[in-house]
């Protein structure tokens, strides 16, 4: 029988187990294939930790948040490389791997291919920032997350007559905290693609304060303001090199009350947003994904991965994905900048 390995790397997101059950169900009906998991992401690969996925153990999976095979940001490119990645495959028989993960993830399956490795990339954050896909599973799931927290954060700032400010995630890109804040009517959204200054921030406050409202500001965490190079980063480096980010909220909260005389409060909303049931909008991406990327296997699309264009969903190479992130563009930033203060 022919065999794949399933793993999930880096951060988790929800519908990362509506992935692998649209693989393995459409591996074994369409294709024939078996399918093993590795436990933690590369960690499993490279410590041979592994686990039988027959069709059964996918079941009813696809609505439960996290991922049933644990996830971790262990780079297999630092801890043993192509050679140990070569040897699990043989160890197992594997024909190929699914790598579900975001852009640390797939680079490192993107240089394995390119040193002959078989692997298919399913993109998965919820950031979506891939330049290569519309959307990645996972971003409708945190923006509903982030939305109804930010309802509840606006119930008691108006009790309170306060300035609310709400942080959510996005390393590179304010795609959360533009459709979350629309979403919530935030009366400002600010995102690192688009500095603008504290002074214009607190204006907004103002103006939203003066028309008798409590002022919602959402902030992605990446966001620097005007005139700051480098984002709010004191919690030093991951394992791929790039900065942990969170706690600009808090200096916005400072920043504001003392700019306004307005009382504010923070409030960073972090992995709240990574956590909990996928909705359905990410369920049957997920499981399009899935499906789709046991076919690129099957056909021998080594060093591909799924994306959606539109309503379809399509293979894209991963290296020519991964050079392009998908930031906010200006004329949306503008669009939603018309409902600010
Ligand atoms: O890339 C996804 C993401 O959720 C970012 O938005 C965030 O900066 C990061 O992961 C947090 O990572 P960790 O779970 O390692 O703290």
């Amino acid at each position: 029988m022919r065999r794949l390995g399933i793993l999930t790397s880096g951060g988790d997101c929800p519908g990362v187990n509506a992935v692998i059950r649209g693989a393995v169900l459409a591996g074994d009906i369409v294709h024939g294939y078996g399918f093993v998991g590795f436990r933690d992401g590369w960690r499993g690969v490279l410590e041979q930790e592994v686990v039988p996925l027959p069709r059964h153990s996918v079941r009813g999976i696809s609505r439960l948040g996290g991922t049933v095979l644990g996830t971790s940001r262990t780079n297999p490119l630092r801890n043993g490389g192509a050679g140990a990645v070569r040897e699990c495959f043989r160890r197992n028989g594997l024909d190929g791997l699914i790598a579900i993960g975001g852009e640390g993830t797939l680079a490192a399956a993107s240089e394995l291919c390119r040193q002959g490795l078989h692997i298919i990339g399913v993109p998965k954050t919820i950031d979506n920032d891939l330049g290569a896909t519309d959307y990645t599973f996972g971003f409708d799931s945190a923006v509903q997350t982030a939305t109804e927290a930010m309802d509840r954060l606006r119930t008691t700032g108006e009790s309170h007559h306060r300035c609310m400010v709400a942080e959510v995630m996005g390393r590179n890109a304010g795609w959360i905290a533009l459709h979350a804040g629309m979403a919530a009517g935030a009366h400002a959204i600010l995102v690192p693609e688009h500095p603008v200054s504290l002074e214009q921030v607190a204006a907004w406050v103002l103006s939203a304060r003066d028309r008798g409202r409590a002022p919602l500001v959402v902030v992605a965490e990446a966001f620097a303001p005007m005139g700051q190079i480098a984002p709010y980063a004191p919690r030093g480096l991951d394992t791929f090199g790039r900065r942990r980010l969170g706690g600009i909220g808090r200096l916005l909260e400072e920043e504001l009350q003392a700019r306004t005389g307005i009382e504010t409060r923070a409030t960073i909303l972090g992995h709240i947003q990574r956590g909990g049931e996928p909705t359905a909008f990410d369920r049957v991406l997920a499981t399009r994904l899935g499906i789709a990327a046991v076919q690129l296997a099957a056909d021998g699309r080594w060093g591909t991965m799924v994306a959606l264009r539109g309503t379809d969903i399509i293979p894209v190479d991963l290296e020519q994905a991964l050079g392009a992130l998908k930031v906010v563009p200006e004329a949306r930033y503008r669009e939603a900048a018309v409902l600010f203060g």
